[in-house]
């Protein structure tokens, strides 16, 4: 039997989707050790491996086929731009993707100034900005810690996850405009999608039996 390869996104989706795959009968004991170094794992049973990968890794090494399947938020898959199917909403790791600053800047969004966005997704700021809003503006990518750019006069807004509001609320920003909800999503490459066809439409439908509403 041909190994099927689950790529996931490390961190605390991963730790989800584990948990949702043993409801469905499906293990990996040695992931679960907290301390290995390991980055692939495999259940000789039935045929499965997993890897670990940085988020924005894993549409790419989906679409290349490296992964069959992959588990990954939606702000990735937006923002990587890759060929894959998404075929299931796992509805977990829900938050939103949103244009945020201070109260300040709400005119400047209405009135279509050319503003500076600080984002970590220049794509999803740009589909937006461009194609929805039909506003040029100057799009700034950062790497994390993005609510520090209106504080600093970095930029007058940003494009970023927003899940509690927290972080925004702590530092004197606000949500402006809500641009799309988020959640993990299972991914699928193209060729595997139809040569394992029964294999993977088994797994979603099974994982879909066990997902909170
Ligand atoms: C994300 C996002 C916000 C925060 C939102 O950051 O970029 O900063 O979470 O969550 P909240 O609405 O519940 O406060 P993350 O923790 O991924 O870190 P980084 O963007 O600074 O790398």
């Amino acid at each position: 039997m041909k190994y099927l390869t689950f790529a996931l996104a490390k961190g605390r989706l991963a730790k989800k989707t584990l948990r949702l795959l043993e409801q469905i009968g499906i293990t990996c004991e040695e992931m679960k050790d907290e301390k290995t170094r390991k980055l692939i794992f495999v259940n000789e049973e039935l045929g499965l491996k997993f890897f670990l990968s940085k988020a924005s890794d894993v549409p790419t090494y989906v679409e290349l086929g490296a992964a069959d399947i992959g588990v990954v938020g939606k702000d990735t898959i937006l923002e990587e731009g890759r060929k894959l199917y998404e075929v299931l909403d796992l509805n977990t790791g829900k938050c939103r993707m949103c244009v945020a600053g201070p109260a300040s800047a709400r005119q400047k969004l209405n009135d279509g100034s050319l503003i500076r966005v600080a984002s970590k997704y220049p794509r999803i700021a740009k589909d937006y900005f461009y194609n929805v809003k039909h506003q040029t503006v100057e799009i700034i990518k950062l790497n994390g810690s993005v609510e520090l750019a209106p504080i600093v006069g970095l930029s007058e807004v940003i494009v970023d996850i927003v899940e509690t509001g927290s972080t925004l609320k702590e530092n004197g920003l606000e949500v402006l405009e809500e641009i799309c909800p988020l959640s993990a999503r299972v991914v699928v490459n193209e060729v595997s999608m139809k040569m394992q066809h029964e294999r993977i439409n088994k797994l979603i439908h099974d994982l879909r039996e066990v997902l909170p509403e």
